[in-house]
């Protein structure tokens, strides 16, 4: 079966920040996961190019939409290869495929008898593109998530019949599992229980959007257009995009990852125009927290965002996905502070793991002859049950998307690595001649939790993984099942290594 992941497709009002980086490497953790694990795996990403807040900000910039466009998703494509973002689509809203599927998708939508004209009264956030309580009806009133002023308007809008599906609706989101983490379950089903009310699709006075086919002066609305990236990316490359085919190569989703904010779009109005439209919803939602900065949401509009330009050009990716993936519980907000960063870099990777590779690949290069030592005599596992135990869990954590937890495992376990070494002391028994079948299996025993710790870390750091497997001498084979390799004493006895060099380098404090 295939499984499909999606980030949000992202606004391009301005470059990324590290809020999307962060959205975007928890996806590339799992996806590389689910490859892993030999699933097939689409991972889609990209931008959401249309509506009011875009054009506007184009037209600040004093240039055509389009051409705004087309500089920032391709700055949001150049950033996600420069992070190592190993997705399969990248959908791009404006595209001609993306239209032809929205059109396909209203057509169907429309047959089923769930659009209808109306008035449109209320406040807007143009930040969120979405419309919000107002109880004083005051036009000083502030976006709780923008810090801007709502807009009013009164128009005449198309609408959905989101209340038709209520029951529905209360039916999926009721599902164990198909919203994550627990607390934003019980918000959504909460709201749901409210009465779901019907909702605008179509705006009159914007022109930066998709037209709508039958109803001259009217355009989608953002987000009747935005989610359904989510299905066209599955079309990316037809000559002729259809529902059919988007279906068939996969549909529905397996996870939408999202921010907590735009949940209710994705667990609610999505399910029920999906259902509409004779499809499939999602089977799982995640809504991730909010990255703060000094205990603020970081955000274009607020200006107080972190160039991640800067930290993966002065820190490496390594470092970055290693405090966003291991330090912030998914689910929760994270506070970003320089100096627990620095902290966390040079405590797990430079000491804990750097350190236990570096010291010993150099232990068994000095008095190995540059190899790993033989213990072919006497084959005593001594950390393989530790090893076994921590993988089990490891493999659960992974499937329930607790990636902060799986991390803190593999770092705990070479914690416990570093601690076996250390009370064992081989730079003492290698003194002693009669000592040297011990000192053998002790650094057999590590050079392989270290192979294993490797391999775990696959999926998280990608590239520190690489090089650890370099400086074991290139162990991992690509073209074989990873979880097959995860086997206790898979490390060839004589295998040759490489001059030990630091795989990572400690951060310095500003
Ligand atoms: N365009 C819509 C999504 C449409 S999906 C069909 C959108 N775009 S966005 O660029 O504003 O936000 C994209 C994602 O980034 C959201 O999930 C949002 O929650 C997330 N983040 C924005 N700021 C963030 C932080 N400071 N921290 C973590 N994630 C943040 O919404």
């Amino acid at each position: 079966m295939t499984y499909i992941i999606t980030t949000p497709l992202y606004y391009v009002n301005d470059k990324p920040h590290l809020g999307s980086v962060y959205t975007t490497l928890i996806c590339d953790s799992i996806a590389r996961y689910n490859r892993l694990m030999g699933k097939e795996v689409i991972f889609i990403t990209g931008v959401d190019e249309h509506g009011l807040k875009i054009q506007r900000t184009a037209s600040q910039k004093g240039i055509p939409p389009d051409q705004h466009c087309d500089e920032i998703s391709s700055i949001f494509y150049k950033n996600w290869k420069q992070w190592n973002i190993s997705f399969s689509s990248f959908i791009r809203t404006s595209s001609i495929n993306h239209k032809k599927i929205v059109y396909e998708f209203y057509n169907r939508v429309k047959k089923t008898g769930d659009i209808y004209i109306g008035i449109q009264k209320g406040w807007y956030c143009v930040g969120c593109e979405e419309f919000k309580d107002n109880p004083d009806n005051s036009p000083e009133t502030l976006c709780p998530i923008h810090r801007k002023k709502l807009e009013y308007k009164n128009e005449e809008n198309l609408f959905f019949r989101l209340s038709k599906y209520q029951k529905q609706i209360e039916n999926i989101v009721n599902k164990e599992g198909f919203i994550e983490p627990k607390e934003r379950r019980n918000e959504i089903i909460s709201f749901v229980k409210k009465g779901l009310k019907d909702f605008s699709i179509s705006r009159t006075n914007l022109t930066w959007g998709i037209p709508v086919p039958d109803k001259s002066d009217h355009t989608f609305y953002v987000w009747f257009d935005a989610l359904l990236g989510y299905v066209s990316a599955l079309s990316l490359n037809e000559d002729d995009p259809s529902l059919t085919k988007s279906i068939s190569s996969g549909w529905p989703a397996s996870l939408h990852l999202i921010g907590k904010d735009i949940l209710r779009f994705h667990a609610i109005y999505w399910p029920a125009m999906l259902l509409s439209a004779g499809m499939a919803p999602p089977t799982k939602i995640i809504g991730h927290g909010f990255l703060t900065r000094e205990g603020q949401k970081m955000g274009k509009s607020l200006g107080n965002v972190l160039d991640p330009d800067l930290l993966l050009e002065k820190y490496g990716e390594d470092a970055v996905r290693w405090f966003l993936l291991k330090d912030i519980l998914l689910g929760s907000d994270g506070d970003f502070q320089h100096k627990r960063f620095v902290d966390i870099v040079n405590n797990d990777l430079a000491n804990t793991i750097g350190n236990l590779l570096n010291r010993t690949t150099s232990m068994s290069c000095k008095w190995f002859n540059k190899s790993v030592p033989d213990i072919s005599n006497n084959k005593e596992v001594i950390l393989s049950e530790l090893s076994k135990k921590m993988i089990k869990e490891y493999i659960n954590y992974f499937n329930n998307n607790q990636l902060d937890l799986a991390s803190n495992l593999v770092l705990n376990y070479a914690i416990k690595i570093n601690l076996y070494l250390n009370e064992n002391e081989p730079w003492s028994l290698i003194k002693n001649d009669e000592s040297i079948d011990e000192v053998k299996i002790i650094i057999y025993n590590v050079l392989e939790s270290i192979r294993i710790i490797g391999l775990l870390l696959n999926p998280l750091l990608p590239n520190l993984s690489n090089k650890i497997d370099n400086q074991l001498g290139k162990l991992y084979k690509k073209d074989q099942p990873w979880i097959n390799q995860l086997e206790w004493g898979l490390t060839p006895e004589g295998n040759e290594l490489p001059s030990p060099i630091p795989i990572i380098t400690k951060l310095e404090y500003e």
